[in-house]
């Protein structure tokens, strides 16, 4: 028996192979069931009881050296193929690739971002999927209240208080939970509402949300950076008009129009013949809110508002229907060709 395996172990060593099949051929000579090797584990069980502990040793050895050899002739060749590989002309030109553009709602979130960026706000992100406590109860919406029949939510069955963020609000509050003011931040992002998809609405879209947090914020100030929002992203001469409104996060609360940039004021059907296009929901950040997250609303007060980004590019790009934007028709997409 040991005569056997010293025999089978130089006859491996010595192996040799010109290809892969070669060494294919080896592996199932020495290795496959019917192998060589297996054979002589067969007469293992004839080996003497006091034999059994070396030839045992011997054997393994033996097997793992067969595998160890058919394994290193094997990645010679595969080591060839790389070589061949890098016979390949890489300087050759590549196939001519044509530039994409951008998505409009990004060409129009990323100008947000700069308008917003130059009065000193910085970006901050928050989940898609959320709880009720970021989405509505810190935001000062109680239970059961009709607020929240204000944004039609995607619940998840079998957990009622997990949900899809109905608005980027929620990011108002993970900020203040975290943030200690002064805070001076938009946070950009995609929300969800379970609305029937028209012209006019979808269930994802897209909103900029913006929070301004310090002492001595007054209505003022926020007037007055929307109103030099407004001018820096549709044009010098355009106007504004704040109407009350309710939210219940924010006290007073307010939405914006905009001078309708399509018609001129003089009336369109974009602005239903208004001359006025709502974009934005804003208010003073409510004391329920700033106590929700630790911050004392004795000390500090502040500001929020939230925009669209499909209306904004709607109005900016005069498109007039929002399913466009989720469509991905090349003929939409590629008349934003250059736009950065
Ligand atoms: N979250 C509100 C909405 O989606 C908009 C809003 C944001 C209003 C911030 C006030 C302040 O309708």
């Amino acid at each position: 028996m040991k005569d056997r395996i010293d025999q089978l172990v130089a006859e491996i060593n010595a192996l040799k192979a010109v290809s892969l099949e070669e060494v294919e051929q080896l592996r199932l000579k020495y290795l496959s069931k019917k192998g060589l090797v297996p054979a002589l584990f067969d007469g293992f069980k004839n080996v003497p009881a006091e034999k059994k502990r070396e030839v045992g040793q011997l054997l393994n050895e033996l097997k793992n050296n067969a595998r160890q050899k058919i394994d290193d002739l094997k990645s010679q060749f595969e080591q060839r193929k790389d070589v061949s590989a890098a016979r390949l002309d890489l300087t050759r030109p590549v196939d001519n690739m044509e530039p994409g553009t951008r998505h409009p709602l990004s060409i129009v979130r990323n100008r947000i971002i700069d308008i917003f960026g130059r009065i000193g706000y910085t970006v901050a992100d928050g989940p898609e999927i959320e709880d009720d406590w970021h989405n509505f109860s810190a935001l000062n919406f109680p239970p059961n209240h009709p607020a929240r029949d204000m944004q039609d939510t995607f619940f998840i069955a079998t957990n009622p208080d997990i949900l899809l963020r109905t608005h980027t609000s929620s990011v108002q509050i993970r900020t203040m939970e975290t943030t200690k003011p002064p805070i001076r931040m938009i946070f950009p992002g995609r929300v969800f509402r379970n609305e029937a998809i028209s012209a006019r609405a979808h269930c994802i879209f897209h909103q900029v949300e913006g929070l301004y947090i310090d002492k001595n914020v007054s209505f003022v100030d926020l007037k007055q950076t929307l109103m030099y929002f407004a001018k820096e992203m549709f044009g010098e001469n355009t106007k504004i008009r704040l109407r009350p409104s309710y939210f219940p996060f924010t006290e007073p609360s307010g939405e914006m129009d905009v001078s309708c940039n399509i018609c001129g004021g003089v009336g369109c059907n974009i602005c239903k013949y208004t001359g006025w296009v709502e974009i934005l929901g804003c208010g003073m950040v409510d004391p329920n809110a700033l106590d929700n997250c630790g911050i004392d609303s004795k000390t500090y007060t502040g500001f929020a508002f939230g925009m669209g980004i499909e209306r904004i590019t709607m109005l900016k790009y005069q498109i007039k229907d929002l399913r466009l934007f989720f469509e991905n028709d090349l003929r939409f997409l590629k008349q934003f060709t250059g736009a950065f």
